[in-house]
């Protein structure tokens, strides 16, 4: 199958502002996969930002920032399918259908729902004091829902949602051996060579862990979060000659290693190599590199924001191909839809409004 037939989907929830891991981590390679002619479906998770709730949330303006950005970003709409998980509703029907196959035991055992479970104070009520939703524990079948239902090929996800992909072509096959092949079995794709760290040194940027550098954070701002990160008087020597991101980062104290990988990022390679000569030669300079680094990302993030509030760019252009790309999906969706009731005995649909 060429790549211009080929199906990539990933998906994002909406809790927050992307920032600079969002854009290393993901968006670049979903820009790459549109450029490359696949067919590209990213769509903003909002039912499964409704998995962790406490209490309520706007997601609806979450959602709408988050397109926004992507197009700011250079994710087109006219070439890539852009469009909420929420208003493909047969996804909801889908996940139900799979419901029947996926097996609680199996579930239980995804890391997500295992993690939140361990962290839960433990009480003398056993399983019914459990307070995690079904929709929690169900998280891998609805995702499983959202990958199926295009027949995607390619799934790019960070390390964090691999398992749920391999829950997915699990649940994929179970059906298939059961009721004949009927779903398209999707292979993960690792995605985004670059794992960026959180700007407190701790392994992964996000923005609940308030360590994030967002992509339209202002200057001001920007300056301020980079003043902010703990720097050590006395780093430790650097135990190689190379000047690879990949050798010396890891030997640096991880706060420190963070501001060098965002240098190695988005500078010209002769900064870096002066900031790495500086640290091998102990000099002060912890100041000017902050300063040279935030001015980095300021002129990353400059054309970021103003794209972002472009007079093409408005909640209402983005409401407009949300709804067009939501109409243009739902055929191909339903097709799914529709082939899994079949196979599953049902039959088809009577009615659908
Ligand atoms: N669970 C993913 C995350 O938190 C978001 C997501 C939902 C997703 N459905 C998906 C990603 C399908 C890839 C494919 O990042």
């Amino acid at each position: 199958m060429s790549a211009q037939q080929e199906v990539v989907l990933s998906g994002i929830r909406p809790t927050g502002g992307l920032h600079l891991g969002n854009y290393f981590g993901a968006i670049e390679d979903f820009i790459r996969f549109q450029e490359q002619g696949y067919r590209c479906y990213y769509f903003i998770a909002d039912y499964h930002a409704l998995t962790t709730i406490a209490e309520r949330a706007d997601f609806y303006r979450e959602a709408l920032d988050i397109v926004r950005t992507y197009v700011a970003c250079g994710l087109d709409p006219a070439k890539s399918t852009i469009y909420r998980q929420s208003d493909l509703h047969c996804t909801a029907e889908l996940a139900l259908l799979l419901g029947m196959v996926a097996n609680i035991g199996h579930l239980e055992r995804g890391t997500t729902y295992k993690d939140k479970l361990s962290k839960l104070p433990s009480g003398p009520d056993g399983p019914e004091g459990n307070p995690l939703s079904f929709g929690l524990l169900g998280y891998p079948v609805l995702m499983a829902a959202d990958i199926l239902i295009v027949r995607a090929d390619k799934v790019p996800v960070g390390d964090d949602q691999r398992q749920h992909v391999e829950m997915t072509i699990d649940i994929a096959q179970k059906f298939n051996h059961r009721f004949g092949e009927t779903l398209k079995v999707p292979e993960p794709v690792a995605r985004g060579a670059v794992r960026l760290p959180g700007l407190d040194g701790s392994a992964k940027m996000g923005k609940s862990e308030h360590n994030e550098l967002g992509l339209l954070d202002d200057p001001e701002t920007v300056l301020k979060k980079i003043k902010g990160v703990q720097t050590t008087t006395d780093p430790p020597p650097l135990d190689t000659d190379s000047d690879l991101p990949e050798m010396v980062i890891p030997q640096m104290p991880p706060t420190v290693g963070v501001l060098y990988l965002l240098l190695h990022l988005l500078a010209p390679e002769a900064v870096y190599l002066d900031f790495l000569g500086k640290y091998r030669r102990r000099d002060k300079f912890y100041g000017t590199l902050k300063s040279v680094l935030a001015e980095y990302v300021s002129k990353f993030n400059a054309p970021i924001i103003e794209k972002f509030s472009a007079p093409d760019n408005t909640d209402e252009f983005a409401k407009e191909f949300l709804r067009e790309n939501a109409k243009k999906v739902t055929p191909i969706a339903l097709e799914t839809v529709e082939s899994c009731r079949e196979a599953m005995g049902i039959g088809h649909s009577l009615y659908r409004a």
